[in-house]
């Protein structure tokens, strides 16, 4: 999953000190005059303010709406969302980036919500699957993983709803390689995969063979 660039920070983010140390180790090495420039950089970020231990304002936007929330630097996106804003989509798992049942999308591009501070999400657009239908009204592709029936417990369905929701917005027509390689960072436990390539390839009207729904055990070994 990709680590987003939330374009408005807040200052003092640790993410950012670390950063540029690493790049300053590499840049010493290369080119004296970009370290120095870097060393400035530094103090710079020295100077300024350290957040927590403590609570500190945030304010998060989850599904076009904005949340002020005073929260400790340390509590996750995940967190944030399920125990501070009541939006208990996005599942907690395993809650250490392996299963992908906290997939939400940051800017479009899904995130295991587990792996984001809360902290270093504002500023960015944050979809939880609470956004997908309108009303009563399922988006298509929620109506698909019922008509599939692409799913048992249902722990993971979240996610991997997600996952494919990105996909078909910036690839309308995927090939089952693509939603297979879109879907690789979600999990399910209850064995459901093959249901969900075919209701995410159904949503795009895309055609399924009966080789598209073949698990290919020489993928898996
Ligand atoms: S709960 Fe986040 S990846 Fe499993
Ligand atoms: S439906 Fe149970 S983990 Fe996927």
């Amino acid at each position: 999953m990709n680590k987003p660039d939330c374009s408005s920070k807040p200052s003092g983010s640790v993410s950012r000190r670390n950063f540029l140390k690493t790049i300053g180790t590499t840049a010493v090495a290369g080119a004296a005059a970009q370290a120095e420039s870097i060393a400035a950089e530094l103090q710079k970020v020295d100077a300024e303010k350290i957040q927590g231990p403590g609570p500190v304002p945030i304010t998060l936007t989850v599904n076009g709406k904005k949340h002020d929330l005073e929260l400790e630097p340390r509590v996750t996106l995940l967190d944030a969302l399920r125990n501070f804003l009541n939006s208990t989509g996005a599942k907690e798992v395993c809650d250490r980036g392996t299963c992908g049942a906290c997939t939400v999308l940051i800017d479009g591009k899904p995130v295991y919500a587990c792996m984001q501070l809360a902290i270093e999400s504002q500023g960015c657009s944050i979809t939880t699957v609470e956004a997908l239908a309108q009303g009563n009204r399922l988006s298509k592709i929620q109506q698909a993983f019922i008509e599939e029936d692409a799913l048992m417990c249902g722990y993971c369905t979240p996610g991997f709803l997600m996952s494919a929701t990105a996909l078909l917005q910036r690839q309308p027509k995927p090939t089952a390689d693509d939603v297979r390689h879109a879907c690789a960072g979600n999990v399910c436990r209850c064995g459901t995969h093959p249901r969900v390539l075919k209701a995410i390839l159904k949503t795009a009207g895309v055609e399924i063979t009966q080789k598209t729904e073949v698990i290919r055990y020489a993928d898996l070994a």
